[in-house]
Formats: C-alpha cells, structure tokens, sequence
C-alpha cells in the first residue's frame, strides 16, 4: 500500500469520505458526479444518503474507476483516527467480500493533521481487514478467500513522506496483531507452554540484538518459590514455562544523559483453561485455547519493538505459561500454596487460575527487575464480560494518573476500555481461614474487581495497570464485526502507544 497523490486516479475502487455536517458543500463530490454521468447523485437521493457513520452508498461507472463508493463518517466535531480506521476497515472487509483487488482513497482536511497517524491508521485497516486464520482449512477453502491487493491514499504531494512513514509503522503493528491473532486462534492441540517459548526466540532473532529471552524451567520456578504458578501447572503432561523477554535497544546502552525507564508487561498464559478440578461446563469450553491472549498480545509488542529504530525505554516481558487440567495430580480445592512473596494462597476454586499465575509473575516483576511501571493484560474473568459487555475491556490501576493517561492513549486509538474501582473493603471477602488469602470471594458479586484486588496485593510499591480483557481479546459473535471472528489482538496498538510516548 501506498500513498499518492494523482486525483482522482486509476483503479478499480474509489474511497470518499465526507462527514454528516459538510458533504454537501463538498466540491470532489460534483467532480466525481460528473465522471459518474449524475450517477452517484440518483443514488444519493435513492437511498437518502446522510453522511452518517459507517452509511455507504456507491455507483457503478464506466471510466478510469468502475466503483465510487461515498462513506459517511458522521459529524465532524465527533472524528478521531481510531474511530476513522473502524470505519476504513469494516468498509474495506464488505467490498473484499464484493471480490475487489484495488482500492483508491481520498484523503480530506481532517484527517490532514496528523499525518503519520493518518499513515498508521491506513495501514492498520488495510491488513487488519484482511486477515483471515486459514492455516487448517484445505487449499480449496483458503481460494474461496478474497484478499483485497493493493490500496492507494490519495493526497497532496507535501503530506505523502509523512504518510508513508506512518504506513511503514502500522504495517509493523498490524505484523504484530498478525501474530497476536494467529497465536489466540491456534487451538491447545497445536501451541503449548514451549510453543510461546519458540515464538519469543523467533522474535529475539529478529531484533539485531535489541530483545534478549530467558527462560525459566519448572526446577527453577520452584527454587525461586513460585508455588502459585506451579499449583496450576502441576495438572498438566506440559511443562510450565516462565518466559522472561528484554528489550533493550543497544544505541542507548552507553547513554550517559538521564538513566532509561523501564516497563515491566505481563501477560496471562494460560494454553488451555479447562477450570482444573473445578472443571468448566462443556458449553464454550473450547474459547479457553484464547486464554493466553494475554501473552500473545505481550509477544506482539515485542515484534513490533524488534522493528522500532529508537526506543530508549527498557521493556520486559513476562509470559508465565501453562496448561490448566484435571487430572491425578493436579491441585485440589482447599489446597494451600505459597507465592514468590512468601504469601500462602488457599485455592478455593481451581478455574481462578490466572490470577495465580500472574502473581508469580506480578512478585517476581517487582523484586527482580524493579521497573518504574507494571501493566498486566489477562483474560481474567467472565465477571468483567458482565460487567462491561464483550467489547470493553476493564482498567484497573494503583496510580490515578496512570490510569487516566492509558485510559486517554487507549481512547485516541479507539480500544474501548472503562475503568473499574479497586475497592479495598471487597478484599475482605477474600480473607482465609487457614491461609493469608483465599484465591476467590465467593460472594459472586464484583469478580472482576476482587481479582484485581487480588493481584494488587502482589504488587507492593510499584505503579500498576491492570487490563483485564476477556471479553475484548476474542470476536465470537455473529454477524462478523469489523474485522471478521477469532482473536482480535486487543490492546496492541495502545500499548505500543503508551510505551512510545513513556518517560
Ligand atoms: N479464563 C477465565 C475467564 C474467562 C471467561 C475468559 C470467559 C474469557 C471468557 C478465568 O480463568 C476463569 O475461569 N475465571 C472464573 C473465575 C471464578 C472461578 C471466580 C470466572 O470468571 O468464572
Ligand atoms: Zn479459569
Ligand atoms: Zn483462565
């Protein structure tokens, strides 16, 4: 894809945009009715086209372009990029399914701003909507796929080295939502523990030596304490993996000006979340091969900071990987374990499995890599999905700025989230009998709240972000939405985001 700036062009689709409060006055829209023979007018008329959001109409012609299709954006005063590249992308999806291979795109004022982000939101739309996971269909099925080829965006000459710019960096997040996408969609029959294990040493030989991998075996895990992280693990035939990524760019090493920053992300791994022992029902079961979005969308940061040039902050990645099963030996409700902190942990119910791994990987974040800022991503509870529905994610946070600032960079890149409360007095009802702490409420009220609260106790001093993405990381509703079903990759682009403008 590319940005131009012929008008109107060649091609075999043309892209117009214009918004609810302005259209009318807009003078392409007379160029493009003449070329269309007063074509597009009758059409206008004949479907009372008001410029309103995601409204579509279109006209078949005869010259340089066989389609125009006339997109509305809604009012003006309510634009943003994101809400742009929704737009962009679900319109793109619908003419792919038409089986169009060329798409010419106008550019307008609005979005003349910013064009580096005009840029990545392009490129973000164009790849996203094209995704399809076909990997285990046979090659008839993958055939029947239409993949839209080519996209040009059509501006003023002066914008195109900016915009292309931009299009170079979102056609590396979209690589990495790519990877997020496939790695959620793959079941638990073909990527375990030791499957992330092999996409981060893919990743670090791509970055030129920008992101180092440990790996923590079970032994080590358990010389370390982390019996929180092994109670879940201990059910399964797969050994746990505790992957530790590090970014850190070399060209900054040796800088002597103000010591770099460091953020710590940990994602919820988890291959296959079967409740354990306190066995999930049937129904739905299968979705929990996406309980490891949480990793996946970590693992896709550090894809994309393998092809960023300049980042000084140091990133780490924590991915505390394992498989949740019933089975002989796996844990039992009531048993009592003991985290990295010394803290025991009665595990009243075996399917609160995330919230155990991640406080090893929440402990050990703080004592051993002593970041300026945690954040951790985890398809935590169906408490959330009820609270906030399937689309927003919930945002839990220790540091009221912190979370107003993710909360603003999430908005720009429209990823919808809302923050809930980390209400301390609800941490009373996870007091225990015999242990520091029981693993859940019970109350059954508030569950998304009382597992932040949870893994809050875990983290003693450091700012942190809690996302808790369960509904958002996986599409699993019909009709398609925007980007068609399976794993969405939720959460990528403002994290990059965030990371970005960090200091
Ligand atoms: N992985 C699930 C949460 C989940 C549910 C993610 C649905 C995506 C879709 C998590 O491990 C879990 O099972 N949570 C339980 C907690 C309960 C036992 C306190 C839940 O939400 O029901
Ligand atoms: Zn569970
Ligand atoms: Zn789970």
């Amino acid at each position: 894809m590319v940005a131009s700036s012929q008008f109107p062009g060649k091609g075999e689709a043309l892209i117009h945009f214009v918004f609810e409060d302005s259209w009318k006055k807009d003078k392409r829209i007379q160029i493009l009715d003449k070329i269309s023979n007063g074509n597009l007018t009758r059409k206008i008329n004949l479907h009372n086209f008001l410029g309103r959001d995601k409204q579509v109409v279109f006209c078949e012609i005869n010259n340089d372009y066989q389609t125009i299709f006339l997109a509305g954006l809604g009012k003006t005063k309510d634009f943003t990029l994101g809400k742009f590249k929704h737009a962009f992308a679900f319109l793109l999806r619908n003419l792919s399914h038409d089986k169009i291979n060329q798409v010419n795109v106008f550019s307008f004022k609005e979005i003349e701003k910013d064009n580096f982000q005009t840029g990545k939101n392009l490129a973000l739309a164009f790849y996203l909507a094209n995704y399809y996971f076909t990997k285990h269909k046979n090659i008839e099925a993958r055939k029947k796929i239409h993949l839209i080829k080519e996209l040009s965006f059509i501006s003023d000459k002066k914008n195109l080295d900016e915009l292309n710019d931009g299009i170079r960096f979102g056609s590396l997040v979209a690589e990495g939502t790519y990877l997020v996408r496939d790695l959620v969609n793959e079941p638990a029959s073909h990527l375990h523990p030791e499957t992330l294990v092999n996409e981060a040493l893919k990743i670090k030989k791509e970055s030129a030596g920008k992101i180092s991998v440990e790996i923590l075996e079970e032994e080590d895990c358990r010389e370390l304490g982390m019996g929180a992280f092994l109670g879940v693990a201990q059910g399964s035939e797969k050994k746990p993996k505790f992957i530790i990524l590090k970014y850190q760019n070399p060209a900054f090493a040796k800088a002597t000006a103000g010591k770099p920053k460091k953020i710590c992300l940990i994602g919820k791994s988890i291959t296959f979340d079967s409740g354990g022992l306190s066995l999930k029902p049937s129904k739905g079961m299968e979705e929990m091969k996406t309980d490891m979005a949480g990793g996946a969308t970590v693992l896709g940061v550090f894809k994309v900071l393998a092809g960023l040039k300049s980042l000084k902050t140091i990133v780490y990645g924590i991915l505390p990987a394992c498989e949740n099963m019933p089975s002989g030996s796996a844990i039992h409700p009531g048993d009592i374990v003991t985290a990295i902190d010394g803290k025991t942990i009665e595990v009243i119910n075996t399917d609160a499995e995330g919230r155990l791994t991640l406080v090893d990987g929440l402990a050990y974040a703080e004592k051993n890599l002593k970041p300026d800022l945690i954040i951790d991503i985890a398809t935590l509870t169906g408490a959330c999905m009820v609270a906030l529905g399937k689309e927003i994610t919930g945002l839990f946070g220790n540091n009221k700025k912190l979370t107003e600032t993710f909360q603003k960079t999430a908005e720009k890149e429209s990823e919808e989230l809302w923050q809930l409360p980390c209400y301390h007095p609800y941490l009373k009802k996870m007091e225990s009998e015999v242990a520091d702490i029981k693993n859940i409420s019970g109350t059954g009220y508030g569950g998304a709240i009382t597992a932040a609260l949870f893994l809050g106790e875990f983290v003693k001093k450091t700012p942190w972000i809690h996302l808790d993405i369960a509904g958002p990381s996986l599409n699993n509703e019909e009709p398609h939405g925007v980007y068609g079903t399976g794993g969405t990759g939720w959460g990528l682009t403002t994290l990059i985001e965030y990371i970005i403008n960090y200091n």
